[in-house]
């Protein structure tokens, strides 16, 4: 049986993956009105690898026979100053995530759960690559500065992105 302590930690777990699932949904919906529909693509697929996250979580926890407690999901923001400034809160999220579920280890360390602490082992591997890709978009953005040109060839590169 999994402790009240990791309960509570797993359904808040829950609500930031369905919260970043909403702001890259957002982030998404910003760029469409941008007529970038690579960015806006990429987010979209973006959107739907974190409600799998949420569900990982969801599962996990139903299988532990914990109690499902789901909280209201906050707004997000809606627009940003351009690709850079939405790719670089991207990261800045991504980097909180990596935060949360370095606490969730430590939380399932000290209380010796295995169970938790090996299924959370995915979720620092995925951050890994989480951070990496938000990093590897954001260095292109800054390489190609306010260049159209350059902006439309990444828009290009991120339409390729599918859904996994
Ligand atoms: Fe679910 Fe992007 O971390």
């Amino acid at each position: 049986m999994i402790s009240k302590k990791m309960e509570e930690a797993i359904n808040k777990q829950i609500n930031e993956e369905m919260y970043s699932a909403y702001l890259y949904l957002s982030m998404a919906g910003y760029f469409a009105e941008q007529n970038l529909m690579g960015f806006h693509n990429w987010l979209y697929v973006q959107y739907h690898e974190e409600l799998v996250h949420a569900e990982k979580f969801y599962k996990y926890l139903v299988e532990r026979g914990g109690q499902v407690r789901l909280a209201a999901i906050k707004e997000p923001e809606h627009t940003w100053k351009g690709p850079r400034d939405a790719f670089e809160a991207v990261l800045k999220h991504e980097r909180h995530i990596t935060g949360r579920i370095n606490e969730l280890v430590d939380m399932a360390e000290a209380e010796k759960d295995r169970a938790s602490f090996a299924m959370l082992q995915w979720f620092v591997n995925e951050q890994v690559e989480e951070e990496a890709n938000a990093q590897d978009i954001l260095a292109k953005l800054e390489m190609v500065g306010d260049h159209k040109q350059g902006l439309l060839m990444i828009d290009r590169a991120l339409a390729e992105r599918k859904k996994g």
